[in-house]
């Protein structure tokens, strides 16, 4: 059974006898009455009809509804749809902005859009719902009330019909289940990743980067020391309250602590969920010179269930993008994206919660419109692909660049540019289903990562988490602090926790630099 939501526009349509309303009805009554079609009221409806008792609307609708109704509240899901259709209005449609009438429109919409198959809606408000690309779970179908729409909702009532036919009268799909996640693992995942106040640790240098990362303080990069350099960071005092999970490289997944324990279980008795990395890195695309490609998906079934075994409930894999004046190329954002679904559906048969990182890397001298465009152009590519491959986006989290002028670039936008272009960009390509965007630092200075993301945050409530999960940001003073000694374990403890504290700090807008300093002189 298809759920439908008929706004004002409609029912006047039809009790007006309109033309094309009036070929919808028949169609539409018969659909109903064969329990292939369950029309939904709302409380806007009492409320529009109330100037035009005359035309019966209520009637009208009680009679095709027999009183079935939407929630009057909005809960979770609608409240996230209605931010990003305000949003579409501000931003892209400001001329509309002080229209009160709209706010209880919105409402009904929102709630219609998280609970019903087939949605109609007025011509702006279609626009609307179009420009917010709410790529919802179960999308629904949005239907103006121009005659091409609501001769095109006549066929699709009348294809319902004939496909259930009234041999499949069962109980009501109820829509609303289709949001009800407590029992999808994958969401409840995801969601803890984000919890309030909580981000990431990635702690999955691939031994070429970690090789990197312990040239910078002198150290060679033995098993030995990277594995007592994680178990630092793993065991610090009361980190848990600002960290949620931590990712993995394969080799640390399957390390120990000194005493013995495993590392994922070690972090799970803290209370901090495991993950792993389970990309191979990036490759030169073949017939490109300077483009990559990320490989890893031969095998990658099996690889993530014995991951899971491991004790890892969330997966990462990054893809990266240089910026130049012609690149990246179209070609290196297609299969970047297309093997990024690809790895995220696996995740999710799995029961891994994929991380799905694009990294526009913001080497170079480009503006910051050119990082707005290329990241726009990317993160478009990944959400066709992650929805064509059927990725369930309430299950997954997204692990993106901020909109950054290039590291050399003269003129470098400051932190409230960056946050506006970076939310921005996001609003326009990121589905309002996804729970949460957790940042990846990039080589941003500690303070800079802390402070965008703060600037963000401040702006919010969003419709997504802005969270963290950061590599240097977090870990780049402790690991000068250790400096490969184990007598200085605490002092890298104390400088890996006030990061924590700080990014924390930033998940709420509440951060400021003279946290910084009245950190260091205490
Ligand atoms: P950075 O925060 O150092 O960019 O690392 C995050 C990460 O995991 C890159 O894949």
């Amino acid at each position: 059974m298809a759920t439908l939501y008929l706004d004002q526009n409609y029912l006047s349509g039809i009790a007006k006898r309109k033309p094309a309303f009036a070929e919808l009805e028949p169609v539409l009554r018969v659909a109903v009455a064969a329990g292939a079609i369950e029309v939904l009221e709302s409380r806007v409806h009492e409320l529009e009809s109330r100037p035009r008792p005359d035309l019966g609307l209520l009637e009208l609708l009680r009679d095709l509804s027999k009183g079935r109704r939407l929630p009057d509240e909005l809960d979770r899901p609608a409240r996230e749809v209605k931010r990003r259709l305000n949003w579409v209005i501000e931003h892209e449609l400001p001329e509309r902005r002080a229209r009160p009438s709209d706010a209880a429109d919105l409402e009904a919409l929102a709630l219609a859009l998280t609970h019903c198959d087939l949605v109609t809606c007025d011509t702006f408000m279609a626009d609307v719902v179009k420009r917010a690309r709410l790529h919802l779970r179960h999308r629904a179908d949005v239907f103006s009330g121009r005659r091409g729409d609501v001769l095109r909702l006549r066929e699709i009532i009348e294809a319902t019909r004939t496909r259930l036919g009234a041999a499949t009268r069962a109980p009501p799909s109820g829509a609303a289940d289709r949001f009800d996640m407590s029992h999808n693992e994958l969401h409840e995942t995801a969601k803890a990743l984000v919890a309030p106040g909580k981000g990431i640790l990635a702690a999955d240098e691939s031994d070429t980067t970690i090789q990197r990362r312990f040239d910078a303080i002198m150290l060679e990069s033995t098993e030995e020391l990277r594995c007592a350099y994680r178990e630092i960071l793993f065991t610090t005092p009361g980190v848990g309250e600002f960290i949620s999970g931590v990712i993995l490289f394969d080799e640390t997944i399957r390390q120990s602590a000194s005493d013995g324990t495993p590392f994922p279980e070690l972090l799970a008795a803290r209370g901090l969920i495991p993950g792993a990395k389970v990309d191979h890195g990036q490759h030169r695309l073949a017939l490109t010179e300077h483009e990559t490609i990320t490989e890893g998906l031969d095998g990658l079934r099996d690889r993530l269930d014995e991951y899971r075994g491991l004790g890892a409930r969330f997966a990462k894999w990054r893809a990266t993008y240089s910026i130049t004046d012609r690149l990246p190329s179209d070609y290196c954002i297609w299969v970047n994206a297309h093997a990024l679904a690809r790895y995220a559906a696996l995740c999710q048969e799995a029961g891994l919660v994929p991380i799905v990182e694009p990294e526009v890397l913001q080497d170079g001298a480009h503006t910051i419109e050119r990082s707005y465009h290329v990241t726009s152009r990317v993160l478009d590519a990944v959400y066709t692909e992650l929805f064509d491959q059927r990725v369930d986006v309430f299950g997954t989290l997204l692990k993106p660049n901020m909109v950054l002028s290039g590291y050399d670039a003269t003129d470098r936008a400051g932190v409230a540019e960056v946050a506006d272009r970076t939310l921005e960009c996001f609003y326009k390509h990121v589905p309002a289903g996804v729970p949460g965007i957790v940042f990846l630092s990039g080589g941003q200075s500690d303070e800079d990562a802390t402070a965008h993301l703060n600037a963000m945050n401040a702006t919010g409530p969003h419709p997504w988490e802005l969270s963290f999960s950061y590599g240097r940001a977090l870990q780049g003073q402790a690991l000068r602090a250790w400096d490969g000694e184990w007598a200085n374990a605490e002092a890298a403890q104390r400088a890996y926790r006030h990061r924590a504290k700080m990014n924390s700090t930033a998940r709420t807008g509440a951060y400021t630099s003279a946290m910084e300093r009245e950190a260091a002189a205490g």
